[in-house]
């Protein structure tokens, strides 16, 4: 079989750089948009040892021109749409920007696709922050939307444009409504790996405390080399869909942080700080999601329990730390 052309946005990042992994596994010719910085962001395409095998493409998501150019370069027949200022809390400081990237960012691709080869197939990374204050206690494709900050709000316009792309111009276009999932490739902000570094730090004698905020909010967390098949799965499909990705199952940070401190033999309760400075404007207290859409669908469910991520997670940041 030829193989397929397919193009990352946001390929530096944790999901880009494992479905980066993904697809040049599955024989593709990977191409990725990437933003020009005055710093490293090529660790994670290292560290899946895949970096020479995708091939950039310089170019920032807020230019237009940029997507056009992406889409023209890569002569891709899947675009993944991962690129986005998905950070939460962020998103307060700086929600116009936010809304640049996260939001009209995939209207560029979308155009991009629109005008390049409308054939291609489009996948835009959704979000459970689109549930945000959660109108049902289990979250699923047809549970009403309530973003809670500026990057719900980004994200909420970015995959209805997605669905409006698909009904005005029967684009291939997909939404994957993910839920938190993460790795040892977590940006450091996120509170999984801000737990699981600390842990790591406590545990080798190079930190004392762990400072968090609201420790009772409670996330469904999977892990994300099992969230980038479900992404490629939807693009094999005849029909573009919306699709929840999730475990089905929820726990609280506090709980997840006693699950990483046990991990090497510690308690959470004598190292972690309530810091009212992590506190958020408004927080999204509980996500659920029924993960049952995309088992019947896809074929697709998720491999990895809370405590086997963290535990991973644990593990990658004791060996990054011992190194520094
Ligand atoms: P991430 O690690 O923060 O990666 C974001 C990527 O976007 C990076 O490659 C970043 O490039 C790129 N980017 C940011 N601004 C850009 C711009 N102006 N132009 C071009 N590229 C830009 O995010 P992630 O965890 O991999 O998530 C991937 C996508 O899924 C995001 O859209 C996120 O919002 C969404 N999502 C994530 C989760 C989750 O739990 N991880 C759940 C649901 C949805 P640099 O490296 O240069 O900064
Ligand atoms: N980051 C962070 N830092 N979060 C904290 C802290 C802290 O010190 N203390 C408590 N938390 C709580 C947050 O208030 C939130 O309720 C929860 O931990 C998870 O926070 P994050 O890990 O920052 O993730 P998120 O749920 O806000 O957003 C992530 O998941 C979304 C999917 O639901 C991001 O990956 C988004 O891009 C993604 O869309």
């Amino acid at each position: 079989m030829a193989s397929k052309n397919a193009l990352i946005t946001g390929i530096t990042g944790q999901d880009g750089a494992y479905l980066a992994r993904l697809l040049v596994d599955k024989g593709y010719q990977v191409f990725g948009l990437h933003a020009r910085r005055s710093t490293d962001t090529l660790w994670r395409l290292r560290y899946l040892d895949v970096l020479d095998q995708v091939q950039l493409i310089d170019g920032d998501l807020c230019d237009q021109g940029s997507a056009i150019r992406a889409m023209q370069k890569s002569q891709a027949v899947e675009v993944y749409n991962l690129a986005a200022q998905s950070f939460v809390g962020t998103s307060w400081e700086q929600p116009a920007l936010t809304g640049q990237v996260t939001g009209l960012g995939a209207t560029h691709m979308l155009e991009a696709v629109r005008i390049v080869n409308p054939q291609a197939r489009f996948y835009q990374a959704s979000t459970s922050e689109m549930f945000g204050l959660i109108q049902e206690t289990v979250q699923s494709e047809t549970t009403p939307f309530y973003p809670r900050s500026p990057y719900g709000a980004a994200k909420l316009y970015a995959h209805w444009m997605t669905v409006n792309y698909r009904e005005s111009f029967n684009l291939h276009a997909s939404s994957g409504i993910l839920f938190n999932h993460e790795s040892p490739l977590r940006g450091i902000e996120f509170v999984t790996r801000k737990v699981t570094d600390a842990v790591a730090r406590i545990k080798l004698g190079k930190a004392k405390e762990l400072r968090l905020g609201n420790i009772d909010a409670k996330r469904d967390w999977g892990f994300a080399g099992d969230y980038v098949e479900a992404m490629w799965l939807m693009l094999q499909q005849d029909t573009p869909d919306d699709y929840v990705v999730a475990t089905g199952t929820t726990t609280t940070v506090r709980d997840m942080c006693r699950i990483a401190f046990a991990h090497v033999g510690l308690n959470h309760e004598d190292h972690v700080v309530i810091d009212p400075r992590f506190y958020r404007p408004a927080e999204v207290d509980v996500l659920l999601g029924n993960p049952g859409k995309a088992e019947a669908k896809l074929g697709w469910k998720a491999k990895t329990d809370l405590e086997t991520l963290i535990t991973m997670m644990v593990d990658a940041d004791l060996a990054r730390v011992a190194k520094e």
